[in-house]
């Protein structure tokens, strides 16, 4: 089976690598790796330590395009390629516009699409904007649908979608992430601060496009807000390149002294960062699978979210980006003053990529995915002796 694998973000990269391995070291497949480059160096960082080498390069990155644009560009040269290289399959991953798109090629010519994470809904077309539309897009012309959860699967269901063509697998994302924390164990990874004793760390992401201006402002109050009632709080802020981020956030943050502004960080930094944090803000959607997996909770900054199994399981809290949740919130679990029992991890075991070659070879999956117990963040954190401040 030729298979064409699509990645254009961080998140596709790392979520696609487990898979790109699983299908190349089978001589059942032969695999085409496409990189629309709708990332450039987040992209290119993901790739280097996952050791995926694309074949083709569409290289549409543009600072500040429009999605329009960005939609345009993928597609054309989506459609070049496919006509091309004619493959059996495409498979795409989440949401994004490299995914939307490279699937309206393919099925524009007729080729099959698989879509991995599929079924994913916030039931909001305007949070998260544009992926709500992009991931309901994909699935509307996906002929094989892996979903990661069984909620994802009833989804699915629910939409009318034919119950043959779905199957539960949990998300890549986390054979990913076990591959890192493997990694991150053996070799050790400095946290790119430097921490005086008994201070607590908080981790912090944000990149959502329906957060740019107001929202994005209200986080950073609040912020500083926490810094101001907890003075042994440090908080590393990774800033994805966004411009419309970038502004925003190094002007309202970096002149605290303990606020660490830093480019984003390679993979097994952000694992090691994610391990030893007393407290995880985000907006990402990796991020809030990744987190109860190392058996971490983690404080969501959304109104909404497609991945409602972290709040069912109560390893996920929505604070969206109210200045007073935010700051309530952190604090509560800052102080450890809620009873905390074991963590589940909702969204994967590490064998999500198996489940998908099984499914693609035999047409069939002896073995869904269930929820598992979280992993010991301990195997993934690095040693306080190896924490070094690599500046803001
Ligand atoms: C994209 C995805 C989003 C995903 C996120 C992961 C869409 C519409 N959005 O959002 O679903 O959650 O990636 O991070 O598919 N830039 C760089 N270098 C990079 C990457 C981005 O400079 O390596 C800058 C460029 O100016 C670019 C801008 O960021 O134009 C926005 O990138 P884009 O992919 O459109 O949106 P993201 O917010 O990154
Ligand atoms: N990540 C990383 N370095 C960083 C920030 C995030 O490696 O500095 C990883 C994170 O572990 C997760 C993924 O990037 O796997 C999430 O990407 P992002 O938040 O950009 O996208 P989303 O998941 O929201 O689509």
């Amino acid at each position: 089976m030729h298979v064409l694998l699509a990645i254009g973000t961080r998140p596709e990269a790392i979520k696609v690598a487990p898979l790109y391995h699983a299908l190349r070291s089978d001589p059942f497949f032969s695999v085409t790796t496409c990189i629309t480059s709708q990332h450039r160096e987040l992209l290119q960082q993901m790739l280097a330590f996952f050791d995926v080498r694309p074949d083709v390069d569409l290289q549409v990155m543009q600072p500040r395009q429009t999605l329009a644009d960005l939609t345009c560009n993928v597609l054309r040269g989506a459609d070049q390629l496919l006509a091309q290289t004619r493959p059996d399959l495409v498979i795409v991953q989440g949401d994004t516009t490299t995914a939307f798109t490279v699937g309206l090629a393919a099925m524009y010519q007729r080729i099959k699409v698989a879509h991995v994470e599929a079924g994913l809904r916030s039931f909001d077309l305007q949070q998260p904007f544009p992926e709500e539309a992009n991931r309901r897009l994909v699935d509307v012309f996906s002929d094989y649908l892996f979903a990661p959860t069984s909620g994802a699967a009833d989804n699915l269901r629910k939409e009318g979608y034919r119950k043959e063509s779905i199957f539960v697998t949990g998300n890549t994302g986390i054979d990913a992430l076990l591959m890192a924390t493997e990694i991150v164990r053996r070799q050790g990874h400095p946290l790119p601060i430097n921490l005086p004793a008994g201070a607590k760390l908080a981790l912090l992401t944000a990149h959502r496009r329906e957060s740019f201006g107001e929202g994005l402002l209200r986080i950073c109050q609040a912020v500083l807000k926490l810094l101001d009632r907890h003075p042994n709080l440090h908080i590393l802020y990774p800033v994805h390149p966004n411009p419309n981020v970038q502004d925003v956030v190094q002007k309202q943050l970096s002149a605290h002294p303990r606020v660490y502004l830093c480019a984003p960080l390679e993979y097994p930094g952000f694992v090691g960062a994610l391990a030893a944090a007393d407290l995880i803000l985000t907006d990402s959607g990796g991020v809030q699978e990744e987190a109860p997996a190392l058996g971490k909770r983690v404080l969501v900054l959304r109104e909404t979210t497609e991945r409602p199994e972290g709040i069912e399981a109560g390893v996920a809290e929505l604070v969206g980006t109210s200045v007073e949740l935010i700051v309530d919130r952190a604090t509560a679990l800052l102080q450890g003053s809620e009873a905390r029992g074991p963590v589940l991890s909702p969204y994967g075991d590490g064998l999500a990529s198996s489940r998908i070659v099984e499914v693609l070879k035999t047409g069939a999956l002896t073995e869904s995915f269930s929820a598992a117990p979280a992993r010991d963040a301990h195997a993934a954190a690095p040693a306080p002796a190896k924490r070094l401040r690599t500046g803001t």
